[in-house]
């Protein structure tokens, strides 16, 4: 078969695929339930059915296809699936599908206003939008970027430049004239944060971690402390990070007294809400954003929990000067003349940039932010509803408080105390539950105690779900006991 040499294909045989592919999407995403949610594929299984070096001649669609559904569907594990419950669940929703189709089709790169710009206005209108809805304030701009580990990365690189050690010209290396940078999280905190460090020079050293309390929120009083020794033993604290719905037990750090020591510090805060900012679309969860509005930058991710496509992550801050100074770098090449315009290229690391600003609005307007609250509304109801089953149960505990929709539980039957024995027991729970392929849910480990950990994200996820999770989770239990 030739090639077309525009498309790759001729335009009537892709408009006949295009429409099957688009059919076995829509049965795909009613019937997800009908997959085993976790794929059972063992490591190598699909590699081996794959060919090692690439075809020299082209290959139909048909095949291609066919191999889609014969190799690669088996591992998949099914994040549409509504059993899926663990990490933090996702949604691929029908409007940030179609608008993925569309990004792609016109596959156009948004690194300067020029280069298309309804891709720069899109997202500078979207991302406001979206500001709006999160009640943050006006002199708060955005920008979208791929995951919140890279618009972490790129904030703390800001907050480094902030710090005015002319790192950007003259790098950390061999520099007897800097400190040593550090800059301050909790110990619930993300590994994106000492990820961050390690690529920005600072090291793992330079990631202070600070205490929390027995719901797992920073201690400020920790925090400052640590600040005050750190100036006297010759560092130079330049950030804190305080996160609003943490990995593990999505806990909220105490914002507003940490905005406090950051403003009497005059150090960066950056809060990360990758998770859990998007609740603050709810009227009546407004407060877990509360002291946000004093944050140098923050983070929130519409493809954890706003029915958003992988993948989406929306940046803010009130320094887009200081985000420039650190990052601006602009070669002959795409020199453009018009200073009035904003090329979002100058915002960070990537110059190419992705039109991810189209699946946002195409969601933002297709469910209204009301459709969009009340989804968060209902997974939080949810998790309530699961929490409430395991505290009336007494072979169970929960292990967290519960203040978005995951829900941190274990096995604790009476007269077991021994840590590995209940460790191997609610691994073993764990284990056979998501065996059965109707739900998948994962683990964390909370004060040293293995925890299971129950999140529901998922657009499709219902009290049935709920229920059902609940129901395998007691029988496994209950067959422990009565060996
Ligand atoms: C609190 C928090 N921050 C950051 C991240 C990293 O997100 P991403 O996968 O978008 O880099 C996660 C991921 O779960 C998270 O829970």
């Amino acid at each position: 078969m030739s090639k077309e040499p525009f498309i790759g294909m001729d335009p009537e045989e892709f408009r006949k695929t295009g429409k099957e592919v688009v059919d076995w999407m829509a049965d795909y995403l009613r019937d997800a339930e009908k997959y085993p949610v976790f794929s059972r594929v063992k490591p190598g299984d699909i590699k081996g059915q794959l060919p090692a070096a690439p075809p020299s001649e082209p290959e139909d669609m048909e095949s291609i296809l066919s191999d889609f559904h014969r190799i690669i569907l088996p591992g998949i594990t099914h994040w549409n699936h509504p059993g899926f419950l663990a990490y933090f669940a996702n949604s691929a929703s029908a409007p940030g599908i179609l608008a993925e189709m569309l990004a792609t089709t016109l596959n156009v790169n948004g690194m300067l206003w020029r280069t298309s710009p309804s891709a720069t206005e899109l997202e500078e209108v979207v991302v406001d939008w979206f500001r709006q809805m999160l009640g943050l304030p006006a002199e708060f701009h955005g920008i979208i970027i791929d995951t919140a580990s890279v618009s972490t990365l790129v904030a703390l690189t800001a907050a480094r430049e902030a710090a005015h050690q002319q790192v950007r010209e003259r790098g950390l290396s061999g520099r007897a004239d800097l400190p040593k940078l550090c800059l301050y999280c909790s110990e619930h905190t993300h590994s994106s944060i000492e990820k961050a460090a390690i690529v920005l020079g600072i090291g793992q050293d330079g990631v202070h971690k600070i205490s929390s309390d027995a719901e797992f929120r920073m201690n400020t009083g920790a925090l400052a402390t640590a600040i005050e020794k750190d100036r006297r033993d010759g560092w130079l604290p330049f950030a804190a990070v305080a996160t609003v719905g943490t990995t593990s037990s999505t806990s909220i750090d105490p914002v507003p007294a940490i905005a406090d020591i950051c403003q009497r510090e005059k150090i960066w805060l950056h809060v990360d809400g990758a998770y859990g900012g998007a609740a603050a679309i709810l009227p009546e969860m407004r407060y877990v954003l509360d002291g946000c509005d004093r944050a140098d930058s923050f983070v929130t991710n519409p493809h954890k929990w706003l029915m958003t496509p992988m993948d989406c992550s929306v940046l803010f801050t009130r320094h887009v000067g200081t985000l420039k100074q650190a990052f601006s770098l602009v070669p002959e090449y795409l020199k453009t003349t018009d200073g009035s315009v904003n090329n979002y290229m100058d915002w960070g690391v990537q110059l190419g940039r992705r039109f991810r600003s189209l699946k946002l609005w195409f969601i933002i307007r297709s469910y209204g932010v009301h459709g969009l609250a009340s989804m968060i509304r209902e997974h939080c109801r949810l998790a309530r509803h699961f929490a409430a089953r395991v505290q009336a149960d007494k072979d169970f505990e929960l292990m967290a408080p519960v203040p978005f929709s995951v829900v941190c539980f274990r096995y604790h039957p009476a007269g077991i105390s021994d840590e590995s024995s209940l460790e191997h027991m609610n691994a073993q729970i764990m284990d056979r539950v998501n065996a059965g392929g109707e739900i998948f849910f994962s683990h964390t480990r909370l004060n040293g105690h293995f925890t299971l950990r129950i999140a529901i994200g998922n657009i499709a996820t219902s009290e049935n779900h709920v229920n059902r999770v609940w129901e395998l989770v007691k029988a496994e239990g209950d067959k422990l006991k009565q060996r």
